[in-house]
């Protein structure tokens, strides 16, 4: 059947700008794009060992039947979620099935009518899409700036329509693209001076960045300060799915109120097995062993970029950005 006139017209539009998005299949190339940081997702151990535990437990179930609210829930997720608060130092954790949905599902919950949340400008489109699905005003503020958020939260605070408003400030610890990173500790410092909330997506940054690798925010000892913690499991961790970190309180309200984890079927077993193990191997010796690597790659790469003289952005993350005669390239 043929394509609406406004959508084909969409379509050689974007043709037309040469970014005209195609789905390709994966090769033998050598990997500088994926976002498997530590190669956990052709790790044999992890998959070997999530399929033994599967046997050990008797876990014979290839889904989840329903939304955890009705016939979808079971006990490994508790035990998940539990053991996820624990190695996180957060007080409850809520698994959502993406990042995606994690990002979407939060923020549109949380933000209220009339509440104000300020957004760096390169934050990823989930927490976008989130953002607007809510009915909150939205400010965004220039990219790691953090003068420029303190004088937009300034603003706000001074106008009498937003007298009422509760204020949310969200970043992320690493970001998508350049793989830069917020200075975490000032923002958290603005953000009590102005009793606003802060939110972080740690997608980039969970088994790269602090202890057993389990993020910036646990790195600089801000779990505190911050109201809520995003962390997806498809980046290092190699599997899929994604956590919110929070309050006890938070995660009841999220349950109650956020339609990406209501209305949808829960997690499989064997997913939700993945992510467990995963954790256990991040957390054990071969974990370092990978982030060790890791570590080595990128001072490998750092150092011959600045041996070659190529412009880049600071990164002591898996995402290295590079200008190559005048086009940006972003490696991870
Ligand atoms: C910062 C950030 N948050 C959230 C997501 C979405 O995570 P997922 O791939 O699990 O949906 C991504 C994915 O690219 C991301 O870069």
């Amino acid at each position: 059947m043929k394509l609406p006139d406004k959508l084909h017209k969409k379509i050689a539009e974007r043709k037309a700008k040469n970014a005209f998005r195609k789905l390709g299949l994966n090769t033998d190339l050598i990997d500088f794009s994926s976002n498997d940081y530590l190669g956990f997702s052709k790790s044999k151990t992890i998959f070997e060992n999530t399929h033994q535990y599967m046997l050990d437990t008797g876990i014979c179930e290839n889904g989840a039947t329903g939304s955890r609210l009705l016939s979808g829930n079971y006990s490994l997720y508790a035990q998940v979620e539990q053991e996820l608060s624990f190695y996180h130092n957060s007080e409850a954790a809520l698994l959502f099935n993406s990042g995606y949905s994690a990002n979407v599902g939060f923020f549109s919950a949380v933000l209220q009518k009339g509440d104000v949340i300020f957004y760096d400008e390169f934050i990823h489109a989930s927490i976008r899409d989130g953002v607007q699905l809510s009915h909150a005003s939205s400010y965004k503020f220039r990219h790691n700036d953090l003068q420029d958020l303190a004088k937009r939260i300034a603003n706000i605070k001074g106008s009498l329509k937003y007298a009422n408003a509760t204020l949310y400030v969200v970043t992320e610890s690493v970001f998508s693209m350049d793989g830069d990173t917020p200075d975490l500790q000032k923002i958290a410092a603005i953000c009590r001076e102005n009793s606003a909330y802060l939110i972080v997506d740690e997608a980039h940054a969970l088994g790269v960045f602090g202890q057993n690798g389990l993020g910036l925010v646990q790195k600089l000892e801000l779990e505190e300060k911050v109201f809520a913690r995003i962390a997806t499991f498809g980046k290092a961790l190699g599997c899929h799915g994604a956590v919110v970190l929070g309050s006890k309180e938070l995660i009841s309200f999220l349950v109650n109120f956020s339609r990406s984890f209501i209305y949808t079927t829960g997690i499989s077993p064997h997913a939700l097995a993945t992510i467990k193990i995963a954790y256990q191997f991040l957390r054990g010796a071969e974990g370092v062993q990978e982030m060790q690597k890791l570590r080595c790659n990128i001072q490998h790469f750092n150092s011959e970029v600045a041996r070659l003289g190529l412009s880049f952005i600071p990164s002591a993350s898996a995402i290295q950005c590079t200008v190559i005669q005048g086009t940006t390239h972003t490696k991870k």
